[in-house]
């Protein structure tokens, strides 16, 4: 399973783009009630995930994968995650990953150009996903508000 996570990664980092096309949609993760499907929304780049843990009660400490090529230096990083169900929204929030007083992340701080590999806990509300399929979109964006990444999912639970 790592080795075959660790060959993903790398196909997903080399894997040219033809003109215009969208990325393929890769697996977060998938057990019998739960599919997390993510496509990269950011059209210089595709980026690896994964979560080792895949249930619909979501546990307040995930791990997860995470792999990418920065585009831009993230002293500070914020995630901003939408959450739409039946193309209403349904929830918004912004989350600060990196800031230059508290670097939560081992990665904080990294610079433009350097690849970045993330295999950790993530802390979250553990809560319960409810029955439904829902639309995310994550936006990773650094101090001057350029995109670091940017994902569209499908969480789908039964
Ligand atoms: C991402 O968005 C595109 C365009 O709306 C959609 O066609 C695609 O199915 C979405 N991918 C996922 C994994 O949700």
């Amino acid at each position: 399973m790592k080795g075959f996570a660790a060959a993903f990664l790398v196909w997903a980092l080399v894997s040219p783009q033809g003109g215009g096309e969208a990325w393929p949609a890769h697996t977060a993760c998938r057990d019998g009630n739960l599919e997390v499907l993510y496509q990269s929304c950011d059209p210089l780049q595709d980026f690896g995930f994964s979560a080792d843990q895949c249930s619909k009660q979501l546990k307040p400490n995930l791990n997860i994968r995470f792999g990418i090529v920065l585009r831009e230096d993230i002293e500070e990083l914020f995630l901003d995650v939408a959450l739409f169900a039946k193309g209403s929204s349904i929830l918004k929030f912004s989350y600060p990953v990196c800031e230059v007083d508290l670097p939560k992340f081992s990665f904080c701080g990294r610079k433009k150009g350097e690849q970045i590999y993330y295999a950790g806990p993530v802390n979250n509300p553990g809560f319960k996903i409810p029955v439904g399929e829902y639309q995310v979109l994550l936006e990773l964006y650094n101090g001057d508000h350029s995109t670091v990444a940017c994902a569209n999912a499908t969480v789908t639970c039964s």
